[in-house]
């Protein structure tokens, strides 16, 4: 029996997942007549900048979008984590990770003595890429940004990029989960550190056991970072 689409689908993610792929999909469109603003430079708290750009309309997700997902947390946390962009619970209730892989994340972070309150949850998109297609440059650099300036604002000691598509976004790279994971990168002055997506482990239980390899060395990064005990 052939496999399905929706089977063919699943597999390609998987493998550019852990062995990488052309950084970004094929460019729609890339015309859309929205406005475009800077950034204030004198906002330094969250909620602050939440309001200045919770109306975004900078790309054209801006008018697909039911809610605008800006982050959720500690605005004073020491270990960040970015996701991709928002999905279908997130756009709904405007929060990012409150799907099941949010609750995988959460589960994650309980295991390592953690809780949303103690961290901050972003994502490098804010609006939800229709069908959870990946994100298009022109996206990616209306909303960059955005994410630059929350972390200025909550100036964590550590990053955590959640998966491939993230990291090699954020980082300007091709290179693979598996080469990404295990090196520590500076993104504009903040260490980073990859690991891998929580909706890739649940399409694959057997990345479960590397990424709480990652997630041991995180913590205790951030404990060392903290000048806790590790
Ligand atoms: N996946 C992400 O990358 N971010 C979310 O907020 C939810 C799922």
């Amino acid at each position: 029996m052939s496999p399905k689409p929706e089977q063919i689908k699943t597999f390609i993610e998987e493998e550019l997942e852990i062995f990488g792929g052309p950084l970004y999909m094929p460019e729609q469109s890339e015309n859309h007549d929205m406005e475009t603003r800077p950034l204030s430079k004198e906002i330094q708290s969250l909620g602050a900048f939440e309001d200045e750009i919770k109306n975004c309309l900078n790309c054209e997700l801006g008018s697909s979008r039911n809610k605008f997902v800006f982050g959720v947390g500690n605005p004073n946390a020491d270990l960040m984590f970015v996701g991709e962009a928002p999905g279908e619970r997130e756009d709904n209730e405007g929060v990012p990770f409150v799907g099941r892989a949010g609750k995988l994340l959460d589960d994650i972070l309980k295991a390592i003595d953690l809780s949303r309150e103690d961290v901050y949850i972003a994502n490098v998109l804010k609006c939800r890429p229709p069908n959870n297609r990946d994100p298009k440059k022109s996206e990616i650099e209306q909303c960059e940004p955005f994410l630059l300036k929350q972390i200025e604002i909550i100036k964590p000691k550590l990053l955590v990029a959640l998966g491939r598509i993230s990291a090699t976004t954020l980082l300007r790279t091709k290179d693979s989960l598996t080469a990404m994971r295990g090196q520590v990168f500076d993104y504009h002055g903040t260490d980073m550190v990859v690991t891998y997506h929580p909706a890739a482990l649940l399409r694959n239980p057997n990345w479960k056991r590397p990424a709480w390899e990652d997630f041991q060395k995180i913590r205790d990064m951030y404990r060392e970072k903290r000048g806790e005990q590790a």
